[in-house]
């Protein structure tokens, strides 16, 4: 991998501007023209042009191919005048080049074909070298200069929801499997965690090192813990990738669902944004996080499916809200739905700048 590329130059000076962008500075706690607003699955899923791009093309071979990944992340840019872009790929890319055997469904999400549930098993789980993922940092690459100055967001799944899915062998309702393990196994199932940090924490050290603007862990399943159990079992492991990004220069955003009792612990995880979903009022999140960190959400997915004069009401609520936070980033509550209409997301982000401009 190359880190000095005649495209560093053109990077280092569309850097000053994105530092500068509404999305970085809430993240940071500065003040802002307007609320920023961008939407978590924003790439892919409801957009016409993006079924249309990836017609054949398996899920994880799309995340390999760097023009195709540019070409994915800009589309929702394009379309929506979001504040910032998410890189297209998927969390379980980096477990894949570790050498783990899966599959993305579709419909369904990741499915592995030989589930990690024992300490050997473990031990055959290695790490990564930027090489075994250079297609990404290529695609940061083509897409830093083709933005311009609308921020990147990298991002990586958390310790917990990759050994999730790696244990259970695919989703979960429940995470049985992966609670029998951390409960009755804990050596094993710090063994596993602890290793899955190094693979995200590498992932991410690359992303950022070809020029990405921020990076968000999505510890999505993390909700289904106790926070006793989530302090003992999991946030150490997210903690060692947090901490160890502290000086990359880039925003750090930590997300859950359900996670209305974890909100505090996730963001002293090492957090500069703590994602909050739709159960919990930006307020009160503010309340549990603390003044230290900006917040991110919260709209529920779901209202985006209902009539716009409802949507309207709840956006302006959720801005009311988010007003309470030290810095505020307008999202969804977890992930755009398939079956939204892409026309209400851009008039959500019309709405969004229009009703927050200071
Ligand atoms: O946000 C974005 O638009 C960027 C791309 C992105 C994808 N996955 C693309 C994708 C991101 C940020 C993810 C993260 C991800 N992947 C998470 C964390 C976020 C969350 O939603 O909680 C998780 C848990 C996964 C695992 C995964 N991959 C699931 C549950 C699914 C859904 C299965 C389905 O078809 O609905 C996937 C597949 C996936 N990842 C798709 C996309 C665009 C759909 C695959 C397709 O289009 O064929």
């Amino acid at each position: 991998m190359t880190t000095t590329t005649p495209g560093n130059a053109a990077h280092d000076g569309a850097s000053a501007t994105m530092n500068d962008s509404a999305f970085v500075r809430a993240c940071r706690r500065e003040p802002v023209p307007h609320t920023p607003v961008w939407f978590m699955r924003q790439a892919g899923r409801s957009l016409p042009e993006y079924r249309d791009l990836r017609s054949g093309i398996g899920m994880l071979e799309s995340c390999r191919q760097p023009n195709l990944v540019a070409e994915i992340t800009m589309q929702p840019v394009r379309r929506h005048g979001v504040d910032a872009a998410i890189l297209f790929s998927d969390i379980v890319v980096p477990v894949a080049a570790a050498g783990v055997e899966l599959d993305i469904v579709a419909g369904t999400g990741p499915v592995i074909a030989d589930p990690i549930r024992s300490a050997a098993d473990v031990g055959r789980l290695r790490r990564i070298t930027p090489d075994d993922v250079d297609f990404v940092d290529e695609a940061v690459r083509l897409l830093v200069p083709q933005l311009g100055h609308t921020p990147l967001i990298g991002f990586a799944g958390a310790p917990f929801t990759l050994a999730s899915y790696l244990v259970e062998g695919g989703p979960s309702r429940t995470h049985g499997r992966t609670k029998a393990l951390m409960y009755g196994e804990p050596d094993t199932w710090h063994a596993l965690c602890a290793r899955l940090a190094e693979i995200t924490l590498e992932f991410l050290r690359v992303q950022i090192a070809a020029g990405v603007s921020a990076v968000q862990l999505f510890d999505s399943w993390a909700g289904t813990l106790s926070e006793a159990d989530y302090r003992r079992y999991v946030m150490p492991h997210s903690a060692a990738v947090l901490h160890q990004l502290a000086d990359a220069g880039v925003p750090r955003i930590h997300f859950g669902v359900g996670t209305a009792e974890l909100l505090g612990a996730m963001g002293e995880a090492g957090a500069d944004v703590v994602g909050v979903d739709w159960r919990t009022p930006l307020d009160a999140a503010t309340v549990r996080i603390g003044p230290q960190r900006a917040v991110q959400g919260n709209l529920d997915p779901c209202l985006l499916l209902a009539p716009w004069p409802v949507i309207e009401v709840e956006v302006r609520r959720v801005l009311a809200e988010g007003l309470a936070a030290p810095g505020h980033v307008f999202n969804l509550g977890h992930g755009v739905l398939p079956e939204t209409d892409p026309d209400v997301l851009t008039r959500v982000v019309e709405l969004v700048h229009t009703t927050s401009v200071r």
